[in-house]
């Protein structure tokens, strides 16, 4: 394997001729886009169902609260279901669900359109009224589909906490959000047995106000405690209700749906989506980018409905586009290390879309794993959530993608509801571990500290300097947040917290948060920069970095590092060659000041290393709030294993 980083990454990948043949969406959409910008969008929208068309596509006279498609009226659910068994796709399978356990469901247009009404039928009959607030709390199962649609379909806003989160995270949410009714289940299957929800449901509405009923499916059949009349069974109360829901049609600005961002401050940010502009923008890319064909492809993207991934790459993207896809209810180590690839195998799966720290685990597994399934119905590959290093780059074309798919690698946020930076895979020759171009439509732009565009490999701050349709149009209740958050350090740009850098050809490689942009001796250096180069060299599977304070050079570089299964730990000796080779890589500059073998990394639910807590070890300080570690175990071990400072 080539040792390679984002400081010598030198590979260009052009686009497979027949896939450039027959894509979606060829190099004129930029040209389109650059001419005019809200056409572009506004035939986006077009591609949906709108009862009444807009008058005006975007109004911005109110700075930086945007209205899109102002005039406009739909539905999303309609968008969805309703409009593709009219069509006469009503058979077309929507998803193919499955358990961890190994239980199926299969789940066609007709028979989610039908459910859903249901649900939608159930929820009016509680009580709840458009603009009501209703919290999920679900495992990976259909109904949390099924929920968000119904709720999208009577214009209540819905509030999805990953099923992970603890029952403080969820009372908190449920207080920020005002919501009346929370969706859960008895619990949900992870790591080969049964997890309990409902407690967690039970503790956090008791601690809130204004909860009047809990809707609960039955999924594991674990004891559950019960509340009479607050608490009902889903099979009681939706199963006996009629299919037929005839809808109602909502303003495009009507909110859709909140989704709190994982807190690094006390008081979670919830992001406010409305309806028009949002599907607008992720049917749009979930069409362009994964050159999704709704008549052949079997699409998965392997995320939890939790996290925005799955809002807008799950359930509404693939539904506004008649995908088929595949929902997968558990993790990829159960009950054996190679079951997302057997479940690529069983349905045939075309297009993947995953995290880079998924990736880096497969690695760590090895490619045998991989090679013992047939993966020859993939054809497109894509990257979210961080920078994806050109090492797990390489090892997911090669070792899943057969060296024949590309890999869309896309830079998106909560905020910002949709892509925003990638390449599409008819046009782009990819360049591994960098998203690459603005998507059309989009201006993004990496600026100095007062704000004045940077080129030429220069560090900034990443910025978009147009409003987009999927955009937040809030902070939930906090308008001054919203503003204050995102807007004021320029002024009338939006401000996205990552650092970024331009190269000579165009393209934006991110550089990870920028409070994660260490500053050694004056430079700048990127956590994520160390990072891939210590996965460059062939004994790292993985890697996390951290700026500690340091007396001398204001911050010094800690890593922590996970060997490959093959790798010897030699002790000094290897810590010794991998900081020689970081230097080498990047520069003496970027030289590791202190590097740890670890047996495992903490990391957030959605899969994110949180940097905060191993700067507090690598700093020496008592260990910040640990609630939304998948293992908060792992920060003992990484302890122990701990020097002495320096
Ligand atoms: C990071 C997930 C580099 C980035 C959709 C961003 C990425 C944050 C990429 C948002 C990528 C996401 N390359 N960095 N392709 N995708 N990020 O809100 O720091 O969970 O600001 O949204 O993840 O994370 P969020």
């Amino acid at each position: 394997m080539s040792e390679t980083s984002q400081a010598t990454e030198s590979r260009s990948y052009p686009p497979p001729e027949d896939l450039a043949a027959q894509a979606n969406v060829g190099p004129e959409v930029y040209e389109e886009a650059a001419r005019d910008r809200l056409a572009f969008w506004e035939s986006a929208a077009r591609r949906l169902t709108w009862e009444r068309e807009w008058d005006t596509a975007l109004d911005w006279t109110n700075p930086p609260f945007a209205k899109w498609f102002v005039g406009g009226k739909l539905n999303v659910a309609y968008n969805c279901l309703d409009r593709h068994v009219e069509a006469g796709h009503g058979d077309q399978v929507a998803y193919h669900w499955e358990g961890e356990p190994g239980d199926t469901r299969t789940l066609t247009y007709a028979d989610l359109k039908d459910e859903v009404c249901r649900a939608a039928n159930a929820l009016l009959e509680l009580g709840v009224q458009a603009g009501d607030r209703v919290a999920i709390y679900l495992p990976m199962i259909p109904e949390a589909v099924i929920s968000m649609l119904a709720c999208a379909r009577i214009g209540a806003v819905h509030m999805v906490v990953f099923g992970g989160f603890s029952a403080d995270a969820l009372a908190s949410r449920i207080t920020d959000a005002g919501a009346q009714v929370v969706i859960t289940a008895d619990g949900g299957y992870r790591r080969g047995a049964p997890s309990a929800l409902k407690p967690a449901v039970d503790d956090a509405v008791s601690r809130t106000e204004g909860v009047r009923h809990v809707l609960v499916v039955k999924r594991t059949e674990q004891d559950v405690e019960w509340s009479e009349g607050r608490d009902l069974w889903w099979h009681d109360v939706v199963t006996k209700q009629s299919a037929e829901h005839t809808c109602e049609f909502f303003d495009a600005e009507h909110p859709l749906y909140i989704m709190y961002t994982s807190g690094t401050t006390a008081k979670p940010k919830g992001i406010l989506h409305t309806s028009g502009g949002y599907l607008t923008q992720v049917a749009y890319t979930h069409w362009a980018t994964f050159d999704l064909k709704p008549d052949r492809d079997v699409y998965w993207t392997a995320a939890d409905v939790g996290w925005v991934t799955g809002h807008s790459y799950i359930v509404y993207g693939p539904l506004a586009n008649r995908a088929t896809s595949v929902m997968y209810e558990g993790t990829p180590e159960t009950p054996h290390r190679g079951r997302w690839f057997e479940l690529i195998q069983k349905y045939g799966v075309t297009i993947l879309y995953t995290a880079p720290t998924v990736i880096r685990t497969f690695m760590k597994w090895g490619e045998d794993i991989p090679a013992g399934f047939d993966l020859s119905s993939l054809r497109l590959l894509g990257s979210v959530g961080e920078p994806i290093n050109p090492e797990a780059w390489s090892w997911y074309h090669q070792h899943v993608g057969g060296g024949r798919c590309p890999i869309v690698d896309t830079w998106w946020q909560t905020e910002t509801g949709g892509h925003m930076i990638n390449p599409l895979p008819g046009v782009t020759s990819l360049v591994p571990g960098s998203a690459q171009v603005p998507f059309p439509g989009i201006s993004a732009k990496v600026v100095d500290d007062e704000g004045n565009e940077l080129s030429d490999d220069s560090t900034g701050l990443l910025v978009l300097t147009e409003p987009w349709p999927s955009m937040l149009r809030t902070i939930w209740g906090d308008d001054d947040r919203y503003v204050d958050t995102y807007w004021s350090r320029f002024g009338n740009m939006y401000f996205a917290g990552d650092g970024a850098k331009k190269d000579a050809d165009g393209n934006i490689w991110l550089l990870g948060r920028v409070d994660d942009v260490m500053n050694v001796s004056g430079h700048r250096i990127s956590t994520t920069e160390v990072e891939s180069s210590l996965v460059g060299h062939p004994t790292v599977a993985e890697a996390a970095v951290v700026g500690a304070s340091d007396p001398t050079t204001g911050q010094g570089i800690v890593a922590f590092v996970i060997l490959r299964g093959n790798a010897e730990d030699s002790g000094d000796e290897l810590v010794q060659q991998l900081k020689t080779h970081v230097a080498k890589d990047i520069g003496p500059i970027a030289k590791p000041r202190q590097i740890m073998v670890v047996q495992e990394l903490p990391k957030t639910r959605s899969g994110k290393i949180m940097r905060r807590l191993l700067r507090d070890i690598a700093e020496n300080r008592e260990l910040g709030d640990v609630t939304t570690l998948t293992d908060s175990s792992v920060m003992n071990m990484i302890k122990d294993k701990l020097p002495a400072a320096p």
